[in-house]
């Protein structure tokens, strides 16, 4: 595996770029600071290659930015209420970093740390990348350790297991935060992708983007995935939820069968992606936040909806949702996740 050294951290800390190479030619880069994938490189109906993930050409980028392109989010992907949460009868209180709320982990969540990478091993496309995050560190309890293993497989599939453990009771909720955009070029945006989402229901949310606790039918709203849809062609309608979110910035209740959970489709490309995980939900954020201040890799200004994510968890806010499936780790357990993008063409 290809090696390099993608910068340096203020206290004098390399950080590396590790180069993943499957049999077909597709290559997806990694850096160990916040685990995060810088590129992807898949073919159109043509072979020809492109980056579909976007992401900076250097580490000031990533240290800086705000849009967690690319990384592992935690140890608390999306939002928890307040910041504040109780467990086994003690109140905790987490850092507060969007509104009033905790989201993706805090000020300095598993995006913004330097992991421990171990390259190689029997597979030479496979990477594991390991964090422990103190007890408590930005408000949780309980030292974590997370390993996150990348493999690209021959398949073109970008694989993303995940094993934590703890040794204090805790919550434990990670993702993968990559924008994609199946095109071929960052200048335009996601707005014609197919998107094709196994869901019936979503958690509604308030202003703040916490749910209320309720599940919403799909049916007959803009939200319903459940057959491929353009992602544009609904995303400015007049409705509560996509007002709150500023377009898609949802979680859909998955049906719990490990699987298949969503297919996304460009058709100038070719390409297509195809979402497999074990996780309960699947947060669709469509970009609303990118509004061209941040530049990125060959100096392209990402613009609004340029990137779109699909980030396998639970649900946001489950530790004050007793009714969603919870994310509570104890000593002795291990939380585990296996998520797969696979990349094809049609
Ligand atoms: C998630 C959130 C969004 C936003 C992005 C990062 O998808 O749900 O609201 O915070 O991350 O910008």
């Amino acid at each position: 595996m290809k090696t390099t050294v993608f910068g340096k951290l203020p206290d004098g800390r390399e950080v590396h770029q590790y180069t993943l190479e499957n049999r077909s030619g597709a290559v997806a880069q990694v850096i160990d600071y916040g685990a995060t994938v810088t590129s992807l490189k898949v073919p159109d109906r043509n072979g020809r290659m492109d980056d579909v993930v976007l992401g900076y050409d250097s580490l000031q980028g990533y240290m800086e930015g705000t849009a967690y392109f690319g990384a592992i989010v935690g140890r608390y992907g999306n939002r928890i209420g307040k910041g504040r949460f109780s467990l086994d009868g003690k109140d905790y209180q987490l850092t507060i970093n969007d509104g009033e709320n905790h989201l993706h982990g805090g000020k300095i969540g598993f995006n913004k740390v330097l992991w421990e990478a171990k390259p190689g091993g029997a597979d030479e496309a496979s990477l594991l990348l390991q964090y422990t995050s103190r007890d408590g560190e930005e408000g949780y309890p309980g030292t974590v350790t997370l390993k996150v293993t990348y493999t690209l497989t021959d398949n073109n599939e970008l694989r993303i297991d995940y094993d934590g453990t703890t040794d204090k009771a805790t919550v434990l909720n990670p993702t993968q935060h990559s924008y994609f955009n199946l095109s071929g070029s960052f200048e335009n945006t996601i707005l014609d992708h197919l998107l094709m989402i196994d869901a019936d229901g979503i958690t509604p949310v308030d202003k703040g983007l916490i749910p209320t606790g309720q599940i919403a039918d799909v049916a007959d709203s803009p939200m319903d995935f459940r057959r491929p849809m353009a992602i544009g062609a609904h995303i400015d309608d007049r409705n509560e939820q996509l007002a709150f979110g500023k377009g898609y910035d949802h979680n859909w209740v998955l049906k719990g069968s490990a699987g298949k959970v969503a297919e996304l489709y460009e058709a100038d490309s070719g390409r297509m992606m195809t979402v497999f995980t074990d996780q309960p939900g699947l947060q669709f954020y469509s970009g609303n936040f990118l509004d061209g201040s941040a530049i990125g890799k060959n100096g392209v200004s990402y613009k609004h909806r340029s990137g779109l994510c699909l980030e396998t968890q639970a649900f946001p806010d489950t530790p004050n949702k007793p009714q969603f499936p919870q994310v509570t780790l104890r000593p002795g357990q291990t939380y585990r996740q296996t998520t797969i993008y696979q990349f094809s063409t049609k």
